[in-house]
């Protein structure tokens, strides 16, 4: 007789290499035009103004693939099969995985974060509720690198689910942060992990749809000012992080719709000029010269379907709102 564990496993793939995190910071500070990358946004603070965003009436993503799950989800089990391994990126507080449990009726569910402390305090309770269903929480950097360590196959090889089907789960659209050449390196890595496990897995992944400017805009630049608190708040994670004396109060939030590119781009523009000194480093900026903070890139979804193609899926479904605002598309192996 089976009986499940009732706390979680986690694995930490990585320590976080505090040297090159700084390197990586004061690289983009020195570059021309200076950039700090999105996925630091993500501090304590950070994480929960991005939950605060997702409430905001101007930031539609969440809400409507929320919606579209709730309208399709049984269309959606009849493509991924039950009895799976679900594995999410970028699982945060799994609050989105768990809506899937009684739809798709996996095996065992993996939630992957590049911060398994956040995975922590998530699945402890998530785990108490899910008593029949093992968890595993993986802390690593998917950006780098997709591919379960050997940790994480052995934890699967425990639970006898070795040759069980494979749904990666990716919602939110958090592939809008990759421009196509990173989505395509990430989607391919997907596309391995899924075709490892058992006939019948694939990708159930989200997408954001390019829509009119004004409606991309304002939910990129919110009248509360969450999403510049949000985007400020990179500067006090730097300061943490590199020992930067940035001043956020001299920082004005900036989001636009690049049509060129199909992104929404978010950047941090100078008030006055300043100069901003970190442990053996500076960057003087102009008034007006900006930080490029975030790439948000907007599909549509005949080139989505093309880039799931060209990752080495098979012939990809999707589902929408009645807005066609935003696409979850199955992408079997
Ligand atoms: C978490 C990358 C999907 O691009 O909409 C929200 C992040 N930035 N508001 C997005 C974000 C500003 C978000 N993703």
């Amino acid at each position: 007789m089976h009986h499940p564990s009732v706390a979680p496993s986690f694995v930490q793939l990585h320590q976080t290499n505090h040297a090159a995190v700084r390197a990586e910071l004061a690289a983009g500070l020195q570059a021309q035009p200076a950039h700090v990358a999105p996925k630091f946004f993500y501090d304590a603070l950070g994480s929960r103004l991005f939950d605060a965003i997702t409430e905001l009436a101007e930031y539609y993503p969440t809400r409507t693939e929320a919606a579209i799950f709730e309208t399709h989800g049984a269309a959606m089990a009849q493509q991924v099969p039950p009895g799976a391994v679900l594995m999410e990126l970028g699982a945060g507080s799994c609050a989105k995985a768990v809506r899937l449990f009684p739809v798709l009726h996996p095996a065992v569910y993996v939630a992957v974060d590049i911060s398994v402390g956040y995975l922590r305090g998530a699945m402890g309770p998530l785990q108490q509720r899910h008593t029949g269903l093992p968890m595993l929480g993986l802390g690593m950097d998917f950006s780098a690198e997709l591919a379960l360590p050997p940790a994480a196959t052995d934890w699967l090889a425990a639970q006898g689910v070795t040759s069980a089907p494979r749904c990666v789960f990716y919602p939110g659209s958090s592939i809008g942060n990759f421009n196509r050449a990173e989505a395509l390196a990430l989607l391919r890595q997907a596309h391995a992990v899924c075709a490892d496990g058992g006939p019948g897995g694939g990708l159930l992944i989200g997408v954001d749809r390019v829509k009119p400017k004004a409606i991309l805009e304002s939910a990129y630049d919110d009248p509360l000012g969450v999403t510049a608190a949000f985007n400020r708040n990179l500067l006090l994670h730097t300061n943490v992080l590199l020992g930067t004396d940035f001043a956020p109060a001299r920082w004005r939030h900036v989001a636009f719709f690049n049509e060129a590119e199909s992104r929404i781009e978010m950047h941090l523009q100078s008030d006055g000029a300043q100069i901003v000194r970190w442990p053996g480093g500076e960057r003087t900026f102009a008034d007006g010269e900006r930080v490029h903070t975030e790439n948000s890139y907007k599909w549509q979804p005949e080139d989505f379907d093309a880039l799931l193609g060209e990752a080495g899926f098979g012939a990809s479904s999707h589902w929408t709102d009645e807005k066609g605002w935003f696409s979850v598309f199955w992408a079997p192996v």
